[in-house]
């Protein structure tokens, strides 16, 4: 009985430090595959709002929206990571990005509790973007990137004690939503609420100094040494706009960004509510 006691105790501090502070959370597209994984990610937020933190939830969707293209006969295409987007693409992107899997959150949030509105970067002017080509040079059709955020369509929602859930479609000044990285995303929308902290939940345990090597987790990193790891090409693929986005994040003036492995059970209060961290850490130096 004591050890519960004991437990619980270990997180008040943790909840006193985070009471009434937002914490943007993205989440990974290969972690909303699995259903009993899905169910203990919506009980560890509804769980932390509860307890007087602000969520706000920025989703990816990347194996889902791969899944539905090729139903539709359609191949993924990528160019340095960045998925092509033809018109079709954007459909589909708008179906099951912006549609299926927004919902499927929101649904998910509110089962265990929560009060999630699922809105999508296009909503009150929430991300304005603009279309960018491959760094070759090569036209990726409807990609785009962050041009400025307008943060009160989320303000508005986490005054209100909602949970917004955000799927990452811009719109451009001309009307055309544009298909975005949802780290991106994450890590410009934190600054402009004036987050907490940055949460990028993943399906490996962090930075790895050999991505082929789970033992090899950085638990910590200075902007110098994550903008090191970038240069140095020890990242590839997917984790170079996790480690960018954590970067740019904090150097906006978010205390602390956090790469965490969201297939560990319950990672996200086991990261903010226990001693020990998990993941890697990415703050000022
Ligand atoms: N040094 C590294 N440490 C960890 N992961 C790495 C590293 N380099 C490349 N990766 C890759 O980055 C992937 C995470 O990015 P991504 O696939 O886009 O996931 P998400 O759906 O969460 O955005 C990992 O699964 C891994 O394959
Ligand atoms: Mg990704």
């Amino acid at each position: 009985m004591e050890e519960r006691a004991s437990i619980l105790l270990e997180a008040l501090p943790y909840i006193q430090r985070f009471y009434g502070k937002t914490l943007v959370i993205k989440l990974g597209g290969t972690l909303l595959e699995d259903e009993e994984l899905k169910d203990s990610i919506y009980q560890d937020i509804v769980l932390l709002n509860y307890v007087g933190m602000k969520p706000t939830i920025v989703h990816g969707g990347g194996t889902e929206i791969s899944k539905e293209m090729e139903k539709a006969g359609k191949k993924p295409e990528f160019i340095e990571g960045l998925r092509v987007t033809d018109e079709e693409t954007m459909e589909i992107l708008h179906k099951s990005l912006g549609g299926k899997i927004n919902k499927e959150i929101v649904l998910g949030l509110n089962k265990h509790g929560g009060h999630a509105i699922g809105v999508s970067g296009m909503d009150g002017g929430l991300v304005q973007a603009k279309k960018i080509e491959s760094k070759s040079g090569e036209d990726l059709g409807f990609v785009g990137e962050v041009e400025e955020i307008n943060p009160s369509i989320t303000q508005y929602l986490l005054d209100e004690d909602y949970i917004p859930v955000i799927a990452p479609i811009g719109a451009d000044k001309e009307g055309n939503s544009l298909n975005l990285n949802a780290d991106i995303v994450a890590a410009e929308l934190a600054p402009s609420l004036e987050a907490e902290k940055l949460i990028l939940l993943t399906d490996v345990p962090g930075v790895l100094e050999d991505p082929n090597d789970e033992d090899s987790l950085i638990s910590s990193l200075t902007l110098e040494e994550a903008q090191k790891l970038v240069e140095d090409e020890k990242i590839t693929e997917g984790m170079i706009p996790k480690v960018q986005a954590c970067v740019k994040c904090v150097e906006s003036g978010v205390e602390r960004a956090h790469i965490i492995n969201g297939e560990t059970p319950h990672s996200l209060l086991l990261e903010l509510l226990t001693e020990g961290g998990i993941g890697t850490m990415i703050e000022r130096g």
